[in-house]
């Protein structure tokens, strides 16, 4: 089969970058199911998750280290993805995920079990209109009964200035020469002459060229995968919505957890005149024109069942909350879209003081914080405002941690083998973990502080002078010098990441 065969216009000739992304963790679309009242997939034993055009892998792989008993499917058709998926998966010794090269087509054709979870990201927006009928198929098909399904895409309106930028884009990179990613590089040059060139469009749309600026940043193979594709679509929410009923799912919430909270997101006067419109679809179109984002991480459920207040109550209840940095930080305002929000320093006291003993449940934590005078209700929603700002996040399991102990060791091979893959290869990774349910982002310089914690540089000028000296070949940031930035990453390791790991179970 040659190139063009099995590619579908879809660019090969580059690799898509090999990233990982949270929003993607059955933990975390759990917690989208028991904020917007669906039922929770259990966790606790053997579950099934499909990844529709995996890339690499990179946050399946994650998913299938932090779920040992889950069965874990990823699919794509670029062979060079998957073998780099197989080799990754192989070299952490993560065997609870199957990879398939295969188009979404022939995977219709495959057996393959019923599944509680399938996520696709970055795929949706960027193939062709049969792929997406052939991925909305597999979802009818092999989707279980109140299964759970992550879609993102590039929307609009948020995209309708620079989506004839990508138009112009496509058109110039037609006559350049080489790959994929040289031809957007070259194409790049000339619209960014052309933006500085008074083209009125530019001069009516101010932020086409700020936009141009931006791609200018970018890393040109994913310019590439962002823009070259032959199909670059652009969705309304209420478009894939429809798409979706025909494949017997409903739309339950958003993966950007801050979305599912309008009051976080959208000014009050918007908020009132959205919801003053007739229909629910009027509303929800008109609050993508309130936010104006051009990303959009949609979960759904098949079917349209709704549970009721007290069923959706209990699963929130239960749902496991944590927080992943140092809780001695946590302090009483949080940034969200709309701006501020603030809470009184007596609560976030307690919450440093809960946190610090490691992740619980929402129920758990309304108990502990309660008190005289303090509303239950109004605990719960400081608790769910708080994970949609990202200062707390949802979590797999409650784990307590006894205090004080001291750091010895990494919990696993797994976790040994990531942070060995990180600073031999000098690249970021993400570190499963069975509480969090999820990956914890690190750098290959905090790997190597791990390391040579464990091996007993656990006071921060030791630890200092040993990162100066591994250093070599890593990325600094701008302005850092090694001896400052070495004695920075010293103290944050000791201070906030090996106590966050502890916390969850990666080190014990
Ligand atoms: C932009 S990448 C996203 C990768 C991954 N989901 C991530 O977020 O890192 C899209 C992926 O879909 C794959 N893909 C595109 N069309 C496909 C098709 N028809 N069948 C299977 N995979 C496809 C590409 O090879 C590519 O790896």
């Amino acid at each position: 089969m040659s190139d063009s065969d099995w590619s579908q216009g879809y660019v090969t000739d580059t690799i898509y970058a090999d990233r990982f992304f949270r929003e993607l963790s059955p933990a975390w679309l759990n917690y989208v199911a028991a904020l917007c009242g669906a039922s929770p997939r259990n966790l606790d034993r053997s579950f099934t998750y499909l990844d529709l055009g995996c890339g690499f892998g990179s946050s399946t792989i994650v998913n299938a280290g932090a779920f040992p008993a889950g069965e874990f499917h990823a699919c794509d058709f670029n062979p060079a993805h998957i073998e780099g998926g197989q080799r990754h998966a192989g070299a952490l010794g993560i065997s609870n995920i199957q990879f398939h090269e295969a188009s979404f087509e022939d995977l219709l054709l495959q057996e393959l079990p019923a599944f509680d979870f399938i996520v696709l990201h970055g795929v949706y927006s960027w193939v062709g209109a049969e792929a997406r009928q052939a991925i909305r198929r597999i979802i009818h098909d092999r989707l279980k009964p109140d299964g759970l399904v992550y879609l993102s895409y590039n929307c609009l309106p948020g995209w309708s200035i620079e989506a004839p930028l990508r138009k112009l884009l496509v058109e110039l990179a037609a006559t350049e020469g080489g790959g994929s990613p040289q031809r957007t590089q070259q194409a790049l040059r000339s619209l960014k002459h052309l933006s500085s060139s008074k083209l009125r469009y530019f001069n009516a749309n101010p932020s086409a060229a700020t936009a141009v600026d931006a791609y200018t940043k970018d890393p040109s193979n994913y310019l590439a995968h962002e823009f070259l594709n032959q199909t670059w679509e652009p969705f309304y929410s209420i478009d894939i919505a429809d798409q979706m009923a025909d494949a017997g799912m409903s739309y339950l919430g958003s993966a950007t957890l801050v979305d599912n909270h309008p009051a976080l997101v959208v000014d009050e006067l918007a908020a009132e005149a959205v919801d003053q419109l007739a229909t629910g679809r009027q509303r929800q179109l008109a609050t993508d024109f309130a936010t104006n984002q051009r990303f959009r991480r949609d979960v759904f459920v098949r079917g349209h069942a709704r549970l009721g207040q007290v069923e959706t109550t209990r699963h929130l209840r239960a749902a496991a909350i944590g927080c992943l940095g140092n809780p001695e930080r946590i302090g009483t305002k949080a940034r969200v879209p709309r701006g501020e929000i603030r809470f009184q320093e007596d609560f976030i006291r307690g919450l440093q003081s809960l946190m610090l003993r490691g992740s619980t449940t929402i129920g758990q934590a309304v108990a502990a914080l309660g008190g005289e005078g303090r509303d239950p209700v109004e605990i719960a929603r400081n608790l769910i405002f708080l994970i949609a700002a990202g200062t707390l996040m949802p979590f797999a399991k409650a784990r307590s941690q006894s205090h004080a102990v001291k750091a010895r060791r990494l919990a696993n091979r797994t976790v040994e083998r990531v942070l060995a893959h990180a600073i031999e290869h000098r690249v970021p990774r993400a570190i499963p973990s069975e509480t969090l349910g999820n990956g914890v982002d690190i750098l290959p310089v905090e790997a190597l502080a791990i390391t040579e914690l464990l091996a007993g540089a656990d006071a921060v000028e030791t630890l200092a002078a040993r990162l100066e000296a591994g250093i070599d070949g890593m990325q600094l940031p701008r302005n850092d010098d090694p001896v400052t930035y070495s004695r920075a990453v010293a103290q944050g390791v000791i201070e906030d990441l090996v106590p966050a790991l502890m916390r969850l179970g990666v080190i014990i």
